[in-house]
């Protein structure tokens, strides 16, 4: 049998190149070789404000780019069609103890931001207890291996905790402890502020949509921070980042043939910036293609998703129900 592996994204923000190149393209080439299960995690996206009205499009929406990114319709759940995951949860949540949470480094940053962001605005306990439903999206398909980044690192210690709790107080060996997997993976920075990690939140000029027409890939590239100040023999990060692109689109031999170039003085950073934006129209040219072809047909697609979610359900209902009996709740009979 495979080893199972699991992961999930949250319909919050469209997905830019650094979320593609850090984590999506990987789950593609895992999906070959693991059993693999990904998750759109709705739930999850309602522990900081959001908008009521753009939950659920931006569910089926995250769904159709991780299928036109390459990901088998079949290997891809919603949360919200398989409930057993917020029921594990609260069953978690008895096993979990609050100085624990407290030390969340995530649920300190998301509260700032939430502290910052208006004046309704309230951090939730749904925030505070989210590590505690990530476990449960992960044990309840006894995954193996969790690949994340290491900002994720924190609430995989704790889902391994919490399945180490769940099995002494239960008496049984029932799950096992999941693993992170820290694969290699390009570090993409924002293109106007290339300190700064490319993420949707910091605005429209710090990431690259990864459905942008092809134009403005290249004028955003174009446009993109290289040397500030002086330019020393240090690499400046804007430049490093052309290069962490380029190889990220697997052009070995042209990114190596730039750096040579780089170290003897002779690169222009427009001709970078033209390689660089070729690059990454090509890579993503298949995408939005298949991402077009889609939305010719959603319905379809919507039908592939709810008919994927309802099997890998099944998993989870067999899970939950070992666990219930094991921790002395009455079960639902399912059939
Ligand atoms: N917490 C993760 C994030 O913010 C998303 C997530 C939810 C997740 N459940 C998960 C990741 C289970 C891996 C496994 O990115």
């Amino acid at each position: 049998m495979p080893k199972t592996v699991l992961s999930c994204i949250q319909p919050t923000g469209k997905l830019h190149l650094g979320r593609y190149f850090g984590a999506i393209k990987n789950w593609v080439d895992l999906q070959h070789e693991y059993d693999a299960i990904y998750g759109v995690v709705n739930y999850h996206a309602m522990t900081m404000p959001y908008d009521i009205k753009k939950l659920i499009p931006a569910s089926w929406d995250l769904a159709f780019d991780l299928i036109a990114c390459g990901l088998d319709p079949e290997k891809i759940f919603i949360q919200s069609l398989i409930p057993e995951h917020t029921e594990l949860a609260w069953i978690f949540n008895t096993m979990t103890s609050y100085g624990e949470l407290s030390r969340m480094t995530q649920f300190k940053d998301k509260s700032a931001q939430v502290e910052d962001g208006g004046k309704n605005a309230f951090i939730s306990s749904a925030l505070y207890v989210y590590p505690v439903l990530q476990a449960a999206d992960i044990l309840i398909y006894r995954a193996q291996y969790v690949p994340v980044g290491k900002d994720q690192e924190q609430h995989l210690e704790l889902t391994r905790n919490i399945a180490q709790r769940f099995n002494h107080i239960t008496g049984k060996e029932f799950f096992q402890l999941p693993e992170p997997l820290f694969t290699e993976i390009p570090k993409v920075m924002s293109t106007a502020d290339p300190t700064r990690k490319m993420s949707a939140s910091l605005g429209d000029k710090h990431h690259i949509d990864l459905f942008a027409t092809p134009e403005r890939i290249r004028k955003q590239i174009k446009s993109a921070v290289t040397d500030t100040g002086s330019a020393g023999s240090e690499m400046s990060p804007g430049v490093e980042n052309l290069f962490s692109l380029l190889k990220a689109t697997g052009n070995q031999d042209t990114h190596q043939e730039l750096f040579d170039q780089y170290y003897q003085g002779q690169l222009q950073y427009g001709h970078l910036k033209q390689v660089v934006g070729d690059a990454l129209v090509e890579t993503t040219e298949p995408i939005r293609e298949r991402r077009a072809e889609i939305l010719s047909d959603k319905k379809a697609v919507k039908n592939q998703i709810k008919a994927s979610s309802a099997a890998i359900r099944v998993r989870a209902q067999e899970t939950l129900k070992e666990v219930k009996d094991l921790v002395g709740l009455l079960n639902v009979r399912y059939h």
